[in-house]
Parts: C-alpha cells; sequence; structure tokens
C-alpha cells in the first residue's frame, strides 16, 4: 500500500498533537506543581548537605530536571511541524488575520523556553550542585531561579488559553 505524502503528515500530525500535548503537560505541569510544592520563596540552606544526601539528590534532580527541560523541546519541535503542516509560519508570527491569536501563544511559549534554557537553567545548575558554586553564589541563584520559574507559570497560563483559543478560532 503506498501512502500520500498528505495522508501520511496527517498522520505525523495527529502524532504530533499528542506529543504536544504530553510535552505541555510534563513541562507545564513541572511548574505548576512546583508552586503547589513551594508557594513562596524559600532560600536553599546555606550548608551543604552530607555527601550521601547530596548524592541521592542530585541524582533525582537531574532526572527530573532533565525530563522537564527536554519536554520543553518536544513541545518546541512538534508545534513547529503542526504549524507548518497548517501552512501558517508566516501568518502566525507575524500574528496576521485568523491565525493572530495562535502566533500570540507561540511568542509567549518562545518566551518561556528563552526564560527556562537561558536564565533559569544556567542558575539551576549551581542550585543543584551540577556545577561547582560557593554556598553565597548558590543562596543568590535560588532567587533567581525561583522568580523565573513564577514568570513561566504566569506565562504559561497565557500560552494555553491563546493557544486552545487559536486552536478553536474561539476569538
Ligand atoms: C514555541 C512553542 C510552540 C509552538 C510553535 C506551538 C504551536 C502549536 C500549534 C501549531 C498547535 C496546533 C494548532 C492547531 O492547528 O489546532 C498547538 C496546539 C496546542 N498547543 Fe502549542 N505551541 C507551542 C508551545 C506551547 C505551550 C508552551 C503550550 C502550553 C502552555 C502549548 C499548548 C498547546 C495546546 C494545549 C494545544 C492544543 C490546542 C487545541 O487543539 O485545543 N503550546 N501549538
Amino acid at each position: 500500500m503506498i501512502i500520500s505524502f498528505e495522508a501520511a503528515t496527517a498522520l505525523m500530525d495527529g502524532a504530533a498533537r499528542m506529543l504536544h500535548i504530553m510535552g505541555v503537560v510534563v513541562w507545564i505541569g513541572h511548574n505548576w506543581s512546583n508552586v503547589v510544592h513551594t508557594p513562596f520563596y524559600r532560600p536553599a540552606l546555606p550548608v551543604d548537605p552530607s555527601a550521601a544526601v547530596r548524592d541521592v539528590a542530585i541524582a533525582a534532580s537531574k532526572r527530573e530536571h532533565g525530563i522537564f527541560r527536554h519536554a520543553s523541546l518536544i513541545v518546541l519541535a512538534t508545534g513547529l511541524f503542526m504549524l507548518w503542516r497548517r501552512g501558517d509560519v508566516i501568518d502566525a508570527l507575524t500574528l496576521t488575520g485568523s491565525s493572530a491569536v495562535l502566533g500570540a501563544g507561540i511568542w509567549i511559549a518562545v518566551l518561556m523556553l528563552i526564560n527556562l534554557w537561558g536564565v533559569l537553567w544556567p542558575h539551576q545548575k549551581k542550585v543543584l550542585g551540577f556545577v561547582p558554586a560557593s554556598n553565597d553564589e548558590r543562596l543568590a541563584c535560588t532567587r533567581i531561579t525561583f522568580l523565573s520559574s513564577r514568570v513561566n507559570t504566569v506565562l504559561s497560563t497565557a500560552a494555553i488559553i491563546l493557544m486552545i483559543a487559536g486552536a478553536h478560532a474561539a476569538f
């Protein structure tokens, strides 16, 4: 059986949509669970934990942070694929016509990605001890990671509303 290009990309579009939503759940879900876990800023203790506790904590954090950071890349890749398939890249990114709402959601998502990879991650590496840093430096970084994470919480609300509204022509 030969499958047409259009049918193949339609199938891939369905898979991309599933992956997009799953990536959103993992990435944004992690962010919101952090809000529930730590509603207010709590500086990390300026004392190093014992080596055994530290090793277990670092391994768990590496896994957790690795999964949600890479989920954000799946969201980006699948989102761009769906956008290309809709033939909407230019209209969405230039906020034109009926694609403007989706485009606004995409630009907010881009800000979230820049915030995650460009602000949160470099500081989080020091907080979690993935790269060496003095206790004072780690303490200062916890404030930045907290604020950066909360910025993405707020942006995620706007992004998800615009993304769904754009897809379903709610406005
Ligand atoms: C740069 C990254 C992103 C791009 C390029 C992108 C692009 C897209 C595209 C093209 C669609 C399909 C619209 C359609 O044809 O129906 C979509 C759907 C969706 N996106 Fe994104 N997206 C991105 C990030 C995000 C983020 C960060 C969130 C959540 C906060 C999100 C949540 C959703 C949801 C929930 C849908 C499904 C909408 C529906 O069918 O009701 N996306 N996205």
